[in-house]
């Protein structure tokens, strides 16, 4: 028996050694000297198809600390987590509630992947910026870009590591709610502001103050039909790569780490599972190497749309597509290994896609450190600082667009005596924000009121003028009028509520309502100057108040400072500088309105004369306010547009001047903007193209003058191939202060 022992022990010591160096052995993936491939390549190898399909699953998460621990559904999630099969949460917030889910991920699951934590922060997480729409009336890319990197501040400090921003749609239609988290109209400025918030979002990715972004919706949400929510999308190619992709590529070249799926189909096929789309053009021919991520159970949407017969169906023609992150639907750990078993999709697709998330998962240091973001001490310290708000002012500053000021009711000395304020949402701390308040709290805003009462004291006489539902009657309008009566000017605070901004908030009629334009026609009668401030996130069509004020100031949401802007504007301690970035319609039947339309086969004459023309019979064909318009308390004169040449070749730079006045009595800030015009080209081009503009500071009296390089590249368009051309032949370029009212030049490219 001794003998049997020893001969055993002896064959065993080498299995010991072997044992007992594995279990020292550090896995190749958890070195932190190691390169991220080879982490990547070595977690790979050890991962199952189970932890794979796990890594392209997001649930939405929520809380699983407190009362929340003993939730059956939480608690399923959780285990889920520890069986690998889950890569990523969404709407999990806060160093406590992340913290407690990455470590069941990394302490109690086999590999000890670490999550990803995501969130909407669209517009700042605890410290509420202008929604994106206002902020980008700013044309301050300096200031959008800082904006941003304080919301990814504020939500790393929270334990997030993702949000999913920016919102890079082009949208011309002010039915479809969601314009509120765009940049306009434009192309070529939705282009740079979306390249401006991945920089602020993203930094490097090289410490605990920044976030991956996602560029959504990909592609072509914003051309929703009629402007109604998750509508059909039916465009060209053409307007494919000429008027919706160029932002979502500025933002891909800017650096942002995942793209999202849009929810709307592009020629017949849903985006989620759109090879074209995914495929063809974000991966092989714009090289995209970060990751995609479905839009909420977009991938089982498709089932909806008539394109998927099943969950099944819906996992195959995602991932056959390109797609790879399923937020929600779980239609990817649900049959993703089956389509691998059956040899339907191959274990190569699955790892490209994977080893693009453990990519961001190693970038991150999560590996290393898993709950660096969750710090409770640095996110008291950073949340809401007093430096965050004044950031924030400043923003909400920029972002009022000045409208109408006849008589130059504005600004407010502040000497004045009496100020009627009037309206329900100047106070209202709810109907401040807008659907993505992140973790912003109305609690924090400074309202109108609060804003005016800061800036002019006793001097602010409040009476609400209408209701919660922005209806009225004779009481309220009786004591506005009354109030207005022995006033020196009257504030009225129209629009729409806050929540009435953002996705599925379509409107068939975005307008004032009629029981506020009542309202206005009343206190019309007392002859005071009144002066509309208009809260919205979009454009409104303001045509039948205009004609019952002195001054319209486009508030849009603003944000937790709100009101202390209001009142930097109206007192003139800040002149407004902003200039909207979507057109203001007429009607709603003129709807969609823009700036940067075709020419078409009869363009209506100047003169508006005549028969047989591009036209209305009951409206004009310009918008009420244009694209790029805003108005300052001083003037701009622009004269003296001068170019270097009248004929250039491709190689050429156009050089372009002009000289800036500021004739009146205030300093400002003037938002000097170039458009050109391809006259002739194999394919039409707009009558007007924005391609660059300088926002300057100009004394009183100051003259400065303003000079841009034009290249080939801005004066080139896409072919339905997304192939660049420019053409030679006649061009124009024009500058303004908006697109309608410009000085212009014409040019040949030979
Ligand atoms: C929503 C939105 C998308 C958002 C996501 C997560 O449906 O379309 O923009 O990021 O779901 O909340």
């Amino acid at each position: 028996m001794k003998k049997l022992i020893l001969a055993l022990s002896f064959f065993a010591i080498p299995f010991l050694l072997f044992a007992q160096q594995k279990s020292t052995e550090v896995k190749l993936y958890k070195n932190k000297n190691a390169s991220i491939q080879d982490r990547i390549n070595d977690l790979l190898k050890r991962m199952t198809i189970e932890e794979k399909a796990g890594q392209l699953n997001q649930l939405n998460g929520g809380n699983f600390t407190g009362p929340a621990a003993n939730d059956a559904g939480q608690k399923a999630k959780m285990q889920m987590v520890r069986e690998g099969k889950v890569g990523s949460f969404l709407n999990v917030t806060g160093a406590i509630e992340t913290k407690a889910a990455q470590k069941v991920a990394v302490e109690e699951s086999r590999l000890g992947i670490p999550l990803l934590f995501a969130f909407d922060v669209i517009h700042g997480y605890k410290t509420i910026f202008p929604i994106p729409l206002a902020e980008a009336c700013s044309w301050d890319i300096p200031q959008i870009e800082k904006n941003s990197s304080i919301a990814a501040k504020e939500a790393a400090a929270a334990g997030l590591h993702w949000t999913f921003a920016p919102m890079c749609d082009i949208s011309n239609d002010p039915r479809w709610g969601r314009v509120m988290e765009g940049a306009g109209e434009d192309t070529y400025y939705g282009a740079v502001v979306a390249a401006a918030r991945v920089k602020g979002l993203q930094g490097n990715l090289n410490d605990d103050a920044h976030i991956l972004s996602t560029v959504k919706h990909f592609a072509v949400y914003g051309a929703v039909e009629a402007g109604r929510e998750y509508n059909n999308v039916d465009v060209s190619r053409f307007s494919l790569w000429n008027k919706y992709l160029p932002p979502y590529k500025a933002a891909i070249d800017a650096g942002a780490a995942t793209v999202m799926n849009s929810f709307n189909v592009f020629e017949g096929v849903p985006a989620s599972g759109n090879k074209y789309l995914v495929k063809d053009v974000l991966l092989n021919k714009w090289k995209f190497k970060g990751f995609v991520v479905s839009d909420w159970s977009s991938f089982s949407e498709m089932i909806n749309h008539g394109y998927a017969a099943n969950g099944k169906d819906a996992a195959y023609k995602a991932i056959s597509a390109g797609s790879m992150m399923d937020m929600e639907s779980k239609v990817m750990i649900e049959n993703l290994p089956q389509l691998v078993k059956e040899g339907k999709i191959s274990i190569q697709e699955v790892d490209n896609a994977v080893q693009r998330i453990l990519y961001y998962k190693f970038k991150l240091g999560l590996f290393d450190e898993p709950y660096k973001f969750s710090d409770e001490q640095r996110e008291a310290a950073t949340e809401l600082s007093k430096e965050n708000r004044a950031e924030a002012r400043k923003a909400a500053d920029a972002s009022i667009v000045l409208l109408k000021n006849d008589h130059h009711a504005l600004p407010i000395s502040s000497s004045i005596k009496k100020i009627a304020l009037i309206g329900y949402y100047a106070k209202s701390k709810e109907d401040l924000f807008d659907f993505w308040i992140a973790n912003g709290s109305a609690n924090d805003a400074i309202t109108i009121y609060d804003g005016l009462k800061n800036k002019y004291g006793n001097a602010i006489e409040y009476s609400q003028g209408y209701n919660a539902d922005a209806t009225t009657n004779d009481e309220l309008i009786n004591a506005a009028v009354q109030s207005a009566s022995s006033s020196d000017i009257v504030l009225v605070n129209i629009g729409i509520s806050g929540k009435m901004a953002g996705e599925d908030r379509a409107l068939a009629y975005p307008e004032i309502p009629e029981s506020q334009i009542q309202l206005l026609k009343a206190l019309q009668k007392t002859g005071k100057p009144i002066v509309a401030l208009v809260s919205s996130g979009r454009p409104l069509i303001l045509t039948k108040i205009q004609l019952l004020v002195s001054s319209i100031v486009q508030c849009w949401i603003l944000g937790t400072e709100t009101g202390n802007a209001v009142a930097d504007v109206l007192s003139g301690d800040y002149n407004p500088s902003a200039k909207t970035v979507m057109s203001f319609p007429y009607a709603i039947g003129q709807i969609p309105v823009y700036y940067n339309h075709f020419n078409t086969n009869r363009p209506l004459p100047t003169d508006n004369d005549g028969n047989w023309y591009s036209r209305y019979r009951d409206i004009p064909n310009a918008p009420l306010f244009p694209f790029g318009f805003g108005l300052s308390y001083t003037n701009y004169e622009y004269s003296n547009l001068q170019i270097n040449k009248t004929a250039i070749r491709s190689s050429d730079e156009l050089i372009v001047k002009v000289t800036v006045a500021n004739s009146g009595k205030f300093d400002g800030e003037e938002i000097v903007q170039l458009y050109i015009r391809d006259v002739t080209a194999s394919l039409i081009r707009p009558v007007k193209e924005l391609k660059s503009f300088q926002k300057i500071k100009l004394k009183a009296a100051e003259v400065k003058e303003v000079i841009f390089k034009l290249t080939s590249k801005d004066l080139s368009f896409y072919d339905s191939n997304g192939i660049l051309h420019l053409e030679p032949g006649a061009f124009k370029v024009f500058v303004g202060g908006n697109s309608e009212h410009v000085l212009e030049k014409d040019f040949i490219v030979q």
